[in-house]
């Protein structure tokens, strides 16, 4: 049985998050496998009401579950990062979530804004370091509010952090069969010769302290990995690709402030934040599934804004539990569904966040 700490959140997250659970019941209706949700208040509302954000005591409970499902965090009338910052990156950083991992799939009947490009094209997976660069809180601010104010943000790497992430992301590409972000090359792959291709996506050509370290580190791993070619491109020229030629990726690994916003663009062309999922791993302990898209305040609680990211977060969540079974059932049923919606984005899919719910838990009981 898995424990699994569901945190809604704000706006549109409690109502994703749902359907998300939803489709897990019908997962483990279908499987040999069993799930205790445990559903906690940690966010917008309760802070307006209590001043509570999210206690030491209560991110050290979360340590007693197999994994996390969260929704959105974020409240219109809570000033700005003090939400994001107290509950959203208390957890990843407390937690030591040190990789976000954010595929990229273009799935067949889903509207790209890339011209001539199709779901073959759209296929790479983001292995975002989640632990360190501009994120880590140092900085300071000299005279404050006068002509000669000062303001300093650090980007902060350990060789550590840039070595554990770097792996993580060579183990995924080593692994990473082209179509399934997921899966593990098959035999037939391994005598073809296939190998799956991992970009390095920083800003070494200024940036040399922080990224002379990580290429310093790439170079160090990549003999362990002969399967594994390597390619190196400045994140300015990734944002390019990403557009023109995304078929030239398959895992691309890249530092936190970098990874935030490529893996923006990269939801934009797989069909936008309705469709894309995301995750917060550490390997070696706790795991949240996000998806990537936020609060979307604008369509609380209409029964409009599209449930698939969440239920691609969850989906990721089986896969990370290696219920592999299990999530190519669930992903079966997105895949059909989504054949069936008109567009992924809120109030145009044709149905309702809960319908899309209703219909994913239908196919995986009769899949
Ligand atoms: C994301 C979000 C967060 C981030 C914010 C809400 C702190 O933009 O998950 O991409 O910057 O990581
Ligand atoms: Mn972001």
């Amino acid at each position: 049985m898995y424990k699994i700490a569901v945190i809604g959140g704000d706006g549109t997250g409690p109502e994703v998050t749902q359907e998300a659970v939803k489709a897990l019941h019908a997962i483990q209706k279908k499987y040999a496998l069993s799930f205790q949700f445990t559903s906690l208040d940690y966010n917008g509302t309760r802070h307006m009401e209590t001043g509570k954000i999210l206690s030491d005591d209560e991110l050290e409970g979360l340590r007693q579950y197999d994994a996390i499902l969260l929704g959105a965090i974020g409240h219109p009338d809570v000033k700005p990062g003090v939400l994001e910052r107290g509950i959203l990156l208390k957890i990843r950083f407390g937690l030591d979530q040190y990789i976000n991992l954010r595929p990229v799939q273009l799935y067949e009947n889903v509207e790209t804004p890339l011209k001539n490009k199709g779901p073959k094209d759209i296929n790479y997976i983001v292995v975002r370091e989640n632990s360190g660069d501009l994120y880590t809180g140092k900085g300071h601010t000299e005279n404050k509010g006068t002509d000669n104010e000062v303001a300093v943000e650090e980007m902060v790497y350990t060789y550590h952090q840039a070595k554990r992430c770097l792996i993580y992301a060579f183990e995924i590409a080593k692994n990473r069969r082209k179509g399934q972000a997921w899966a593990n090359l098959s035999p037939e792959d391994i005598q073809k010769g296939y190998t799956a291709k991992l970009t390095l996506v920083v800003k070494s050509n200024v940036l040399s302290h922080v990224f002379g370290l990580w290429n310093r580190v790439y170079d160090e791993l990549k003999p362990l990995y002969p399967t594994v070619k390597t390619d190196y491109i400045h994140v300015d020229a990734c944002c390019i690709y990403m557009v023109e030629s995304p078929e030239r990726f398959d895992v691309i690994v890249t530092t936190n402030m970098f990874g935030d916003i490529i893996t923006d663009l990269a939801a934009v062309t797989q069909g936008g934040m309705g469709i894309s999922p995301g995750a917060n791993i550490n390997p070696e302990g706790v795991s949240m599934f996000e998806p990537i898209g936020g609060t979307a305040p604008d369509f609380t609680g209409k029964n409009q804004i599209n449930p698939l990211a969440a239920i691609g977060s969850a989906q990721m969540m089986l896969t990370h539990f290696k219920e592999i079974e299990a999530a190519e059932a669930l992903e079966a049923a997105m895949k059909k569904v989504i054949k069936k919606t008109k567009s992924m984005a809120a109030a145009k899919m044709g149905f309702g966040t809960t319908e899309i719910g209703d219909m994913i838990a239908q196919e995986i009981i009769n899949g």
